[in-house]
């Protein structure tokens, strides 16, 4: 059932990934963004806050006129910040929508990712109650209802035994204190758990993507500030405990949960929502998945010069003091829990090189699944394979979709876990020994690497600007990233950089490309 809803959402996801990275390409795509700019987001959230609390008047009587007066009085600053609160906040929900569907659909959220998946639920639920008890500070009409369901939600709850609906019954029974306890809530209390949570949530990863793109956040601020120019947010009519609403503006992004508060009893709501948020909770193991083989040290051959601790992306290798009597102050120690066999680790290390002689090639670290010897094979046989004047190697990433499309058209190409996992030696190796003429990295799409910072710190690695780098010998023309630009645009490698791009999209493309070089299936 579950792999059924990944493979409907994925093909949703497709059709909403492809116009995003005609539009946005590589990096500007928001979509490779998602968690970066929610916290964006909550950034003008917060100042925006900060703006609207220095005005707000925390009481029952003042709130609703100290609100009024920041929209209409002060609309050039107070009005605008007030929108862009609002608008933030509803944007923030739909990228955490779209974030939890991304990692759901594309698998990114089982095996060693299960901690990132399950500390994603305490922030829904910190999020959800920031945005009402906002809706309630406005004490409007809109709050009146709010608060009135919100307090038969909680007194459904045996321990509150009926105390908080009792607030709402009448005005006089209504204390500026638990107002004051709401403003505590929205302004301090929430705010601080969610930032821990968010750290919480990141942590154990390796340079976790919290920034956006500037672009990015220059163009998303200024279209929530046109928003908020021409449709700026506005409250109802003054609550007044003496009637009851009749027109309700309801926001649905945060308060989805009213109706069906009235639709079902607040008790079957609580039901519901403890049944989804366990089910979210537990997806990483329904049903449990498979471990592929994690990374493994090779300490006669590890120097602990710390560059797999560095570029693995799950935090996942760590240096320890030398343990083997060698000279050497540290080594490198895989954490198996968190290891997702990436084999990023194994394109960082400096001793993971096929120029060495078939007995001595044994890395630092490598991958039982696919040791950088197999690898050197791999590419010996495919090299015999490849004909024609423009010879070209192409390295593909794991069951992405250009890597399957190309193998399924009967291309041969050579698969690994991730781009990452190639040493740029390997690359070296293919075009000094003369095993092609040019070599093609198919990374994932968009440069949305499956783990992270494959395809970063690829990038980096051929361009020399990160170590292990591509010895300087080798013509970075010959070289191309399927995900990115051309290294430059005047000889082969953009041709057949070109040639490629077309050959992931068509069929006709890619059947040129194999008469033109790439090897029938080696498999
Ligand atoms: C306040 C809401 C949230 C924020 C600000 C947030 C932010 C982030 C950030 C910044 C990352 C690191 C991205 C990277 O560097 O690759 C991340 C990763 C992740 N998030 Fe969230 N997140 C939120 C909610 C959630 C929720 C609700 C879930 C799921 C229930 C979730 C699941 C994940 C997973 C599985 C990853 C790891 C992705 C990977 O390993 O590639 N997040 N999140
Ligand atoms: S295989 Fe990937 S996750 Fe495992 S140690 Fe290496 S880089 Fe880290
Ligand atoms: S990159 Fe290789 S040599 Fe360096 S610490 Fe890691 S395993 Fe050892």
């Amino acid at each position: 059932m579950l792999r059924f809803l990944q493979k409907l959402g994925r093909a949703g996801f497709e059709l909403l990934r492809r116009p995003m990275s005609r539009v946005f390409a590589g990096d500007q795509n928001p979509l490779n963004h998602l968690g970066a700019l929610t916290i964006f987001f909550f950034w003008i959230v917060l100042i925006s806050g900060i703006w609207l609390f220095i005005f707000f008047h925390t009481s029952v009587n003042g709130a609703f006129e100290s609100v009024e007066y920041l929209t209409r009085q002060q609309w050039y600053l107070g009005g605008i910040m007030r929108s862009l609160h609002r608008y933030a906040s509803d944007a923030a929900i739909l990228t955490i929508l779209v974030h939890i569907i991304k990692e759901f659909v594309l698998d990114r959220y089982r095996r060693n990712r299960w901690f990132n998946w399950v500390t994603g639920v305490p922030l829904v639920w910190m999020v959800f109650p920031l945005g009402i008890t906002g809706y309630w500070l406005v004490w409007d009409e809109l709050a009146q209802y709010v608060a009135i369901n919100s307090a038969e939600l909680m007194d459904s709850i045996p321990i509150f035994t009926n105390a908080m609906a009792g607030n709402f019954l009448s005005a006089d029974l209504l204390s500026d204190r638990f107002f004051t306890l709401m403003a505590f809530m929205h302004l301090i209390g929430l705010p601080i758990f969610l930032v821990f949570g968010i750290w919480l949530h990141v942590f154990r990863l390796n340079s976790p993507n919290i920034n956006p793109p500037r672009r990015m956040m220059a163009a998303s601020l200024l279209c929530m500030l046109v928003l908020s120019a021409f449709l700026p947010a506005v409250s109802h009519d003054e609550a007044n405990l003496a009637m009851t609403p009749q027109v309700l503006n309801l926001d649905w992004y945060y308060l989805h949960i009213y109706p069906l508060i009235q639709l079902w009893s607040p008790g079957w709501v609580w039901v519901f929502l403890v049944v989804i948020s366990s089910l979210i909770v537990l997806a990483p193991w329904l049903p449990p998945a498979h471990k592929a083989p994690v990374a493994v040290v090779n300490l006669d051959n590890c120097n602990g010069c710390k560059r797999c601790a560095d570029d693995c992306p799950f935090g996942a290798v760590q240096m320890m003091p030398r343990s083997d009597g060698l000279s050497y102050a540290h080594e490198a120690v895989v954490n198996a829990d968190l290891c997702i066999s990436c084999g990023i680790c194994v394109g960082a290390c400096p001793t993971a090189t096929p120029f060495r002689a078939r007995s001595e090639l044994v890395p630092g670290i490598d991958m039982p699944g696919q040791p950088v010897a197999e690898l050197r094979d791999e590419i010996r046989s495919t090299a015999a394979m490849l004909v024609g004047p423009q010879r070209v190697m192409t390295f593909g990433c794991k069951g992405n979709r250009s890597t399957t499309e190309l193998r399924s058209a009967g291309a041969g190409i050579i698969e690994v876990a991730c781009m990452g996992q190639l040493p740029p030696s390997i690359v070296d190796f293919v075009l000094s020994r003369d095993h092609a003429d040019g070599v093609l990295l198919l990374g994932c799409e968009d440069g949305d690497c499956n783990y992270r910072l494959g395809a970063a710190w690829t990038e980096q690695r051929i361009a020399r600007r990160r170590d292990p780098h591509l010895r300087r010998r080798i013509d970075l023309c010959k070289v191309a990233l399927g995900w990115q630009a051309p290294w430059c645009d005047t000889n082969n490698a953009s041709d057949m950089h070109e040639k490629f791009k077309d050959t992931l999209v068509t069929s006709e493309a890619v059947d040129s490309q194999i008469a033109n070089g790439v090897p029938a299936s080696s498999s």
